[in-house]
């Protein structure tokens, strides 16, 4: 008989699934999900996938994310789909979906850039250059980021 990962289904909640392999803890950051929370996870990584090769899931019982919480998840995991359950069922099914214009949650990487100035209170912007795979153009300097896990604030 062949073993198979088996991953319990959930009643109710929001499953973050097909995320780029490796990169669900920066999905739990992008969430605001740190140490010490009380929410009720389950976090798979390096699982097998037929469409993908290998992924990695998020599973967050009783919480339904809003459409602005996830679609922040593009830009690490452009084919994430977010999974709403409902008494077992999923109920909405959808493809996070990349904004143009990304406020304060990366980080320029020239450390000349005024988003970097300790004594300007500005917010980083980044315009979306590409979605799949993402890439990001700053605001103010023009400098571009490909990777945006490792500039995530
Ligand atoms: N899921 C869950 N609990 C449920 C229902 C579904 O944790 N009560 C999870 C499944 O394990 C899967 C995701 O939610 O990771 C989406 O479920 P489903 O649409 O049934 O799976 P697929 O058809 O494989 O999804 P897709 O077509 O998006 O690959
Ligand atoms: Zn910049």
């Amino acid at each position: 008989m062949k073993k198979e990962l088996k991953v319990s289904p959930i009643e109710n909640g929001t499953v973050i699934d097909h995320i780029t392999a490796g990169q669900a803890l920066n999905v739990l950051k992008i969430l605001g999900i740190h140490a010490g929370t009380d929410a009720v996870l389950s976090v798979i990584m390096n699982v097998r996938s037929n469409k993908m090769g290998k992924k990695d899931i998020v599973k967050i019982e009783n919480r339904e994310l809003r459409r602005e919480e996830v679609d922040k998840i593009a830009l690490i995991a452009p084919n994430a789909t977010i999974n709403i359950i409902r008494n077992y069922e999923v109920v909405e099914k959808r493809k996070v979906f990349l904004p143009k214009v990304i406020e304060g949650i990366l980080r320029c990487a020239n450390p000349n850039c005024i988003s970097n100035a300790k004594e300007e209170p500005v917010v980083p912007k980044f315009i979306t250059v590409s979605e799949n795979p993402p890439i990001f153009r700053c605001f103010y300097c023009e400098r571009i980021v490909e990777n945006a896990a490792e500039y995530l604030i």
